[in-house]
């Protein structure tokens, strides 16, 4: 997958350098360049903002760099990908979505945001998608950029050793992971359940299945209620 990230603060992105995202891109799984959007700027000031028209505080970047960069970036299997606070919920199934993308560029805006504009001469040439990682608000998309390219870079083929721990894991299917338990067997007067170290497989998939259930009802009741609504007729009680 080819990445280009579009900032005005590049040293934001340095962990991207870390870890198995680093390792995605030394082993070229990931491809990714993160881009100063001031390169796109022809006056002695680098001016990436102006004034808001309409009024209101703060300012607003300006179309023309972001145009450029996306002249310069953008090709035929390019997704823009825009964090804001006023997109659409982030979720596990946009990364299982993304990670199918062969181009992905995200456009980092900062102050209250960018000129809307520049999203509707992109949206008549390629895709754009603005995702929001939360109900806050953030300085810029920066930060919502590592966390994107963290979540579809682990989906990549490859890049996790074990595939199998995609299976299991937090919003794999819907509901939370069950409690996780490693050595010792007992712990300042806490034991892993008996159960756990049983061997009896079938009775501890059991277990974890009541287990996720019950921590989803209890953390995201919300998660519950969506899937009860995605049962098909007959498996409703
Ligand atoms: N930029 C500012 N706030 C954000 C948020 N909540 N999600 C994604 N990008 C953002």
């Amino acid at each position: 997958m080819r990445v280009d990230v579009v900032t005005i603060f590049p040293e934001y992105l340095a962990p991207l350098e870390l870890s198995l995202i680093g390792k995605a891109r030394t082993s070229g799984t990931l491809e990714l360049a993160v881009h100063d959007l001031r390169q796109w700027t022809h006056d002695v000031h680098r001016t990436v903002d102006d004034t808001p028209y309409g009024g209101g505080p703060g300012m607003v970047m300006r179309p023309e760099p972001w145009g450029q960069a996306l002249d310069a970036l953008a090709g035929p299997d390019t997704h823009l990908i825009v964090p804001s606070p006023a997109g659409a919920p982030f979720t596990q199934a946009t990364a299982r979505a993304l990670a199918e993308d062969k181009h992905l560029m995200f456009a980092c805006g900062r102050y209250e945001g960018i000129d809307q504009r520049v999203f509707d001469h992109a949206a008549a040439r390629m895709r754009v998608s603005e995702v929001s990682l939360g109900d806050y608000v953030l300085f810029g998309g920066e930060v919502a950029v590592l966390v994107v390219l963290e979540a579809v870079t682990r989906l990549l083929p490859g890049v996790l050793g074990n595939a199998d721990s995609l299976l299991d894991e937090s919003h794999a299917d819907g509901v939370l992971e069950a409690p996780m338990y490693t050595k010792p067997p007992s712990w300042r007067g806490l034991d892993v359940p008996e159960i756990l170290r049983s061997g009896d497989h079938g009775r501890i998939a059991r277990w974890r299945r009541e287990q996720a259930l019950e921590r989803t009802a209890a953390r995201r009741p919300d998660l519950i209620a969506a899937l009860e609504r995605s049962r098909p007729e007959h498996e409703a009680s």
